[in-house]
């Protein structure tokens, strides 16, 4: 299986859920505390997204514009994840409303999906990795070391988002962004490729009535017994093989 090429003895922690339950601020915090590569799979359906945008495409285009694309996602300095189109940095233009329901439209679309797949499987080279989206528990990384599905209610959900958006100085009305993202959450749980939804051996993390650091302290235990498990049975190996 190509995944399992891929993997190696790296430790791949996988988190799913809909939007705005918080999986972002909760992986990088994870990855930048443990030293790990971290990918937002999301931004590389926005980045196709804001393509598609921008360049009007047609739907087979955008099939060609899934592989050709010049996307990278990088750590910078200091752990800021940072998401680039060729040397344009388009990290702030990925979290546009209008590029998320762009970005729920395209991923409906088997072959985009397809096309996806093997840069979420390659990306970190042998770096153990943590990585967030709708289908990466269960498509693209079946066999996960540790699988997470991160959850909140759809009002918390966007109440978080209002906040976030009135924080950028941005006017947000309750009813506009709760609609918007129970539209997301339809599209995204009920399309018939990789739809949202938790694999079978996810732990569910029901973040509601957690703040943010209580959200980071789940996750992050979670994740360090993961490491430790796999540190202790690589060394049972290393022992058994002397
Ligand atoms: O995680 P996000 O909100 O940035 O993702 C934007 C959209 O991309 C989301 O509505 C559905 C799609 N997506 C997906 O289908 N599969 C993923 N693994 C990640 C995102």
């Amino acid at each position: 299986m190509t995944d399992r090429v891929a993997k190696g003895n790296r430790v791949v922690i996988a988190v799913d859920g809909p939007a705005g339950a918080g999986k972002g601020a909760v992986c990088r915090a994870v990855a930048r505390e443990l030293g790990l590569a971290y990918l937002e799979t999301g931004a590389i359906y926005r980045a196709l997204g804001l393509l598609t945008v921008r360049e009007a495409l047609a739907d087979a285009q955008i099939v060609a514009r899934a592989t050709s694309m010049p996307f990278a996602y990088r750590a910078q300095d200091g752990g800021n994840f940072r998401a680039w189109l060729a040397d344009e940095d388009v990290t702030e233009a990925l979290r546009a409303e209008t590029i998320g329901q762009a970005a729920s439209r395209i991923a409906a679309m088997p072959a985009v999906r397809q096309a996806l797949l093997s840069f979420q499987r390659l990306y970190g080279g042998q770096s153990h990795l943590i990585l967030d989206g709708r289908d990466v528990g269960t498509i693209v990384w079946p066999d996960a070391d540790l699988k997470i599905f991160l959850t909140a209610s759809l009002q918390e959900r966007a109440s978080r988002r209002v906040r976030e958006l009135q924080g950028m100085g941005k006017n947000a009305s309750f009813s506009e962004v709760y609609a918007a993202m129970a539209e997301r959450d339809h599209r995204d749980a009920g399309r018939s490729t990789a739809p949202l939804q938790a694999a079978e051996d996810a732990v569910l993390v029901d973040t509601t009535t957690l703040t943010l650091e209580e959200s980071i302290k789940q996750v992050l235990h979670l994740v360090k017994n993961t490491l430790n498990q796999a540190e202790f049975t690589c060394r049972e190996s290393l022992a058994g093989s002397r």
